[in-house]
């Protein structure tokens, strides 16, 4: 078979998939080839409970002939679920050959498909890791992977500064400290994530509704996250309307939602207990709208795996709350990071950091 109809068709199976939003289950995608490199039928998995890709591709194919690819992002599963394993939907199908583009690191997989099908005389190649594709087929869906991997969601700051480093006014205001096209992007995240989450003094402060609204998106909505403290939530807050979920250290009345009591110091929620619940619900990348007490709370217990700051172009509020409010008091203590990018979008600076190695 041609390399670059084997590559093509994983594109085809990324951009499939990358469309669909079917967590916890990961996005997948699957394309089956004749031997010419001529597509047959092609699929992504779009709900928990429904088939998976390999599955849709095949129905979608019809009879298949002899000499067929599978090309699939994701590496087939072999335990019955929800749905049956993929594995025999394969065997049965008579594929020659399976090209994976990555394996899957849930422990219930995890090489069990890949043997399955070496055991059942079916070629299988796996797509280098470190490769242009290999990376790809990671980068589909980087909540899914950095869950199965370490237990919680992946967790993405967001942070707006004036250039004077402060997220809000003294008066508490911070609406708009970036120009649109950066608030752009900020909605496109949201739509990337399973929940937004914002702690109990940004609910009091902005009431935001944390949902995307860009034109045209008709698709999945992320889900309101609050970590509450001491403070009363206010019952008239937009977020009631959206089905939250609350993180609290002890049982407190709420509109509407769910309340995941976790365990904390006093009613400081342990936010690490938080995220690993989090991730047991079902969502596994949460974006993270502030505000400072919160933004300092995660950067100095080492939670964030992706960060954002926000420079819009502004200058002036240097008496009004800065970014983590000096929660490392000596330069030996301050929080080290890799900066991995910096743009300029519509005239505000886009800075994007990771923890440091
Ligand atoms: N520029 C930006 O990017 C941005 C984004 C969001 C908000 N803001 C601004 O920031 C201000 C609100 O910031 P904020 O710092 O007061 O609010 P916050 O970080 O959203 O909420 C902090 C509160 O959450 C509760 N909490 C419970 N457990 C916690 C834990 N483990 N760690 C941290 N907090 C925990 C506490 O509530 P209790 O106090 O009730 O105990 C705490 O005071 C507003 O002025 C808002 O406009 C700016």
């Amino acid at each position: 078979m041609n390399p670059l109809a084997i590559h093509q068709a994983m594109a085809k199976a990324i951009a499939l998939a990358a469309e669909e939003h079917p967590h916890p289950n990961p996005r997948v995608g699957a394309v089956l080839l004749a031997p010419d490199g001529s597509e047959l039928g092609a699929g992504a998995h779009v709900a928990p409970g429904t088939p998976h890709a390999e599955r849709i591709a095949l129905a979608n194919a019809g009879a298949l002939g002899d000499d067929v690819t599978l090309v699939v992002t994701l590496e087939p599963c072999d335990h019955t679920g929800r749905t049956p394993p993929c594995t025999d939907a394969i065997i049965e199908a008579g594929i020659a050959r399976v090209v994976i583009g990555a394996l899957d690191p849930d422990s219930k997989v995890s090489g069990a498909g890949v043997e399955r099908l070496r055991n059942a005389g079916i070629d299988v190649e796996v797509v280098d890791a470190e490769s242009a594709l290999g990376r790809a087929a990671v980068d589909l869906d980087p909540g899914y992977f950095h869950h199965r991997r370490t237990g919680r969601p992946q967790v993405v700051l967001k942070l707006a500064a004036t250039l004077d480093g402060q997220v809000a006014a003294a008066d508490g205001s911070s609406r708009w400290i970036t120009g649109p096209a950066i608030r752009h992007r900020v909605h496109e995240w949201r739509a990337r994530c399973d929940a937004v989450l914002v702690g109990a003094g940004t609910l009091i402060a902005d009431d935001p509704r944390l949902d995307v609204r860009l034109d045209g998106h008709t698709g999945h909505q992320p889900r309101p996250i609050v970590v509450a403290g001491a403070r009363e939530l206010p019952d008239d807050a937009a977020i009631w309307e959206r089905n939250p979920l609350v993180l609290a250290t002890r049982s407190i009345e709420i509109p509407t939602g769910d309340l995941e009591v976790v365990g904390g110091t006093g009613q400081q929620v342990d936010l690490a207990s938080g995220f690993r619940r989090i991730g047991e619900l079902g969502m596994l990348r949460v974006f993270v709208e502030g505000g400072a007490t919160l933004a300092a709370s995660l950067v100095s217990q080492g939670l964030v795996d992706i960060g954002f700051v926000h420079f819009g172009a502004k200058f002036g509020l240097g008496v009004g709350r800065s970014m983590f409010d000096g929660i490392f008091a000596t330069m030996e203590s301050a929080h080290d990071i890799r900066v991995v990018g910096a743009e300029l979008v519509g005239g505000d600076l886009e800075i994007r950091w990771e923890p440091a190695r």
